[in-house]
């Protein structure tokens, strides 16, 4: 790594060396990107793919690993923002996909895959009723509909720096900046995005995370108006935050003393913290769960699990749940394949063992340099978060300088481990593909960005 040499001093240098030598590695990507922006919006398939200092283009994956159209291969940690739990072409993945895909991929009729993927996830997450859709944003927008329409009630309640997909009622206050989040006892509803209506954005109201007294306060000044809160139970938008203890018993005791619902987002947390999500590790159980990323095995997949109670206003028709795609047979036989043979308890001791490893050895290579930093992890995902203090909120949050993670990002990269291009918001995914080796690679990288950092300061 650049950053040994002791000419280079500042944290900036280091970074732009490094940014070199990440161009210098990848001249197709270069020359990819340059013919696409002609045709595709920004040269990329979304917008989260527009990345410092250019997108990386990539060819094939295979197992724990991945190669861009340079040739260049890679531990992948990034595991498309946190999808990638299987790995790539799992083989109950490719043969559950196989089979279906010669047996017809679309009717828009259920199917057997999808009853044993709703029974599954049902003893997983304790919920036992459950509709499928595409992505993470159909299912937070469902879930939102739902609790409007079960309550009657027309406002929501959001965490501060909560991302939940990008639909107009969760498009608030995401990543909202220093000078407009307001009282940190009652943060602004800012809104993330252009697009949006202010009429809509007005009806979602925001709290800081960890702070029941906040929520009270909230929901007392709009009583009987909240139909609900949607929030992930581990923050992981904001690096990974974790929930004080007793916070998720509580917002749930408070919403039900309103009359207002709670809904778990684990979209990102879902498979990834355990087999259950944090509903089954943190033993509170909410009125719905939104699952998508790792549940779909690599494939697209998105789920709503929700109580008997609130999902009958779904087959009544109170609520119209639909989609053309949904449930599509391809999806759920991957879906069946991830929830049946490769998220299995075997696979959940192994990712323990490795994710222990890492956070083991991280944490004695951070206190070797000295580094103001501290490791955080919840099962298979995990992040370096450059604070001496744990991050209780998104203000936290806001105070960390965000230098230090896409320093590690590009020292990781042009190390041969690809972790999330997004800073300090993303952490990285282990999955049941990856190995020991692997995870040497990691740690051998982040003992060079160490020294780096160290001798820097
Ligand atoms: C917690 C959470 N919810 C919802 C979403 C939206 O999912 P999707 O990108 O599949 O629409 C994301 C995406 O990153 C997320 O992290």
């Amino acid at each position: 790594m650049v950053a040994r040499t002791a000419t280079l001093h500042s944290l900036d240098e280091l970074i732009a060396a490094e940014e070199r030598a990440f161009v210098d590695r990848q001249p197709r990507s270069g020359a990819l990107h340059a013919r696409a922006v002609r045709s595709l919006a920004g040269g990329v398939t979304s917008n989260w793919q527009i990345s410092r200092p250019q997108p990386v283009f990539l060819e094939r994956g295979e197992g724990s690993r991945i190669w861009d159209v340079d040739g260049n291969e890679y531990v992948d940690l990034h595991g498309g923002y946190g999808a990638g739990l299987a790995g790539h072409a799992h083989p109950a993945v490719v043969e559950a996909v196989r089979r279906q895909v010669a047996r017809g991929t679309h009717f828009a009729q259920p199917n057997e895959d999808a009853v044993a993927v709703a029974e599954n996830l049902a003893r997983r997450f304790g919920l036992p009723t459950w509709r499928f859709m595409n992505s993470g944003t159909e299912a937070t927008m469902d879930a939102v509909h739902l609790m409007r329409a079960a309550t009657g009630r027309d406002l929501m309640v959001k965490i501060e720096g909560g991302y939940h997909g990008h639909h107009d009622s969760v498009q608030v206050s995401v990543m909202p900046e220093a000078d407009e989040v307001g009282p940190a006892g009652r943060p602004h509803s800012v809104p993330s995005s252009s697009g949006v209506p202010s009429a809509i954005s007005a009806l979602t109201l925001v709290a800081p995370f960890n702070d029941l007294d906040s929520l009270a306060a909230i929901l007392d000044e709009h009583a009987g108006e909240v139909a609900g809160l949607i929030l992930e139970p581990i923050m992981m938008n904001a690096g990974i935050i974790h929930p004080d203890p007793g916070y998720l018993a509580g917002v749930k005791e408070l919403l039900h003393a309103h009359g207002a619902l709670l809904t778990f987002d684990e979209v990102k947390t879902g498979l990834t913290v355990g087999p259950g999500g944090v509903t089954a590790l943190s033993g509170v159980e909410p009125d719905l769960v939104c699952l998508a990323k790792a549940i779909g095995g690599g494939l697209i997949a998105a789920a709503v699990g929700g109580s008997a109670e609130l999902m009958e206003d779904v087959a009544d028709g109170t609520y119209e749940m639909v989609g053309t795609f949904n449930g599509n047979p391809l999806s759920m036989a991957a879906t069946r394949a991830m929830l049946e043979q490769v998220a299995t308890p075997d696979a959940y001791a192994r990712l323990a063992t490795l994710a222990g490893r890492v956070r083991e050895e991280l944490s004695s290579t951070i206190a070797a340099h000295g580094l103001t930093a501290h490791v955080v992890s919840a099962g298979a995902k995990g992040c370096v978060t450059f604070s001496p203090a744990p991050v209780r909120d998104y203000r936290d949050f806001l105070e960390l300088d965000d230098r230090f993670n896409h320093l590690h990002f590009l020292v990781q990269h042009n190390g041969g481990v690809f972790l999330p291009p997004w800073g300090k918001t993303e952490q990285w995914l282990i999955s049941v593909q990856h190995d020991e080796a692997d995870m040497d690679r990691f740690l051998a990288n982040f003992e060079r960005f160490a020294a780096g950092v160290a001798a820097a300061a």
